[in-house]
């Protein structure tokens, strides 16, 4: 997607310094045939599956519409995700709702749009969704979000299947709620689902959430559910660093064949950063070079409020700049906000740059856009598409 000619960056073909020139800055840059060849890889690497984009990590129209046509169903989590898988062309039987705190509306929004399934939290969660479900007068499809007690090696803020998370229904009260599920009038157990973390690039953690599930599926068909579909969620790591550690599909369906030998189920999958992340790029201006404390501060116009993940996570997104040159050196590269937090990248090497240059930041077409706030009475960045 990025290459440069001639000490110029050009994106899909194009000099980025031409694209950015009917822009504001900063705005995020997308790359349609990134997204394709993503696409049709993972598919290739599982062509039954029942992949539902997680729409949390990216919600941009054209992309979403392109995900449809590439057969993807979607992960939502809101009404108005729900709403934009509808936009976006999803059969709403491809559709699969989660969270932790549906709303009744939610529910009964999706229980009217006649969605896949919908993903219970917690035992808890059993009678209000049967009893919209019942008022609807409509039989729902749900599934059980499991939390495995799993510790995965990640950011703690990204772990959400280990002990003590809210997510998801611990060990002990899921043949509870599957009970309940049974005996409720308008329900139907159809699924179970784990998710135990993102940006998950340790093969490992996968082998683990394979084994489990599959323990799951063997103990609820045991005590008499139908369970058919198994979703085993996102959480794919991509390579932010540009060492070569990124989750491999094709890795993947193979942990996931070996731990489901011999069953007939339906594997679900709701990768939301692995096919979206690497395809995007957030364009920031230079706006100031300041020399202070023995160091280089390079203020860019957009920061915490157009890419949160730096501040948040101390997530580290390499950054090019549009034009190459001598001498590189290391420098801080910081948001206009008034926070100390707003660092996008420190020790970035870059050659010299002044006011009015145009840099990017790598790996942002995931929970990018879609995290962006308006911190500082700052504008929403917009969104390019190219390809
Ligand atoms: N399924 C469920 C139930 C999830 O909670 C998530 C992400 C996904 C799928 C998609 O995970 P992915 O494949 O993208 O890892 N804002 C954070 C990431 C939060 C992820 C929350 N759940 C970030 O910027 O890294």
């Amino acid at each position: 997607m990025l290459a440069y000619h001639d000490h110029e960056l050009w994106v899909e073909g194009q000099p980025l310094r031409a694209l950015a020139a009917g822009m504001p800055t900063p705005f995020y840059l997308y790359s349609l045939p990134a997204l394709d060849q993503r696409a049709q890889r993972l598919r290739a690497a599982f062509p039954d599956a029942w992949v539902a984009f997680a729409y949390k990590a990216n919600r941009h129209p054209v992309l979403l519409r392109r995900l449809a046509e590439h057969g993807f169903g979607a992960d939502v989590v809101s009404l108005g995700e729900l709403h934009a898988a509808r936009a976006a062309g999803v059969p709403p039987e491809k559709i699969i709702l989660n969270g932790n705190a549906k709303t009744r509306d939610e529910l009964r929004a999706a229980i009217r749009m006649q969605v896949g399934l919908i993903q219970l939290d917690a035992r808890e969660e059993v009678p209000r969704v049967a009893q919209v479900a019942s008022e609807e007068e409509r039989s729902v499809a749900v599934g059980l979000r499991i939390n495995p007690g799993l510790d995965v090696d990640t950011h703690p803020h990204l772990q959400v299947g280990a002990a003590g998370s809210h997510f998801g229904i611990p060990p002990d009260q899921v043949l509870e709620a599957a009970r309940a599920v049974a005996d409720a009038a308008f329900l139907e157990l159809r699924g179970l689902h784990l998710h135990v973390g993102s940006q998950l690039t340790d093969e490992a953690a996968f082998e683990v959430l394979a084994r489990e599930a599959a323990t799951w599926y063997r103990r609820l068909r045991a005590a008499g559910h139908a369970i058919e579909v198994v979703n085993v969620g996102g959480g794919w790591g991509i390579d932010y660093a540009g060492e070569g550690r990124e989750i491999a599909p094709e890795a993947l369906a193979r942990i996931f064949a070996r731990a489901f030998a011999g069953e007939s189920v339906r594997l679900a999958l709701e990768p939301g950063r692995w096919l979206v992340g690497p395809i995007g790029v957030l364009v920031v201006r230079v706006v100031q070079v300041k020399r202070a404390w023995g160091r280089v501060f390079v203020a860019v116009d957009g920061g915490m409020n157009a890419l949160l993940r730096p501040a948040l996570y101390a997530a580290r997104h390499r950054i090019l700049p549009a034009r190459l040159g001598e001498p590189v050196t290391r420098v801080d590269v910081v948001g206009p906000n008034c926070e100390s937090a707003d660092v996008l990248a420190r020790d970035v090497p870059l050659p010299p740059v002044a006011e009015g240059d145009l840099l990017v930041v790598l790996d942002a077409g995931a929970y990018g856009q879609t995290m962006a706030n308006t911190y500082n009475a700052r504008p929403l960045p917009p969104a390019l598409v190219v390809g």
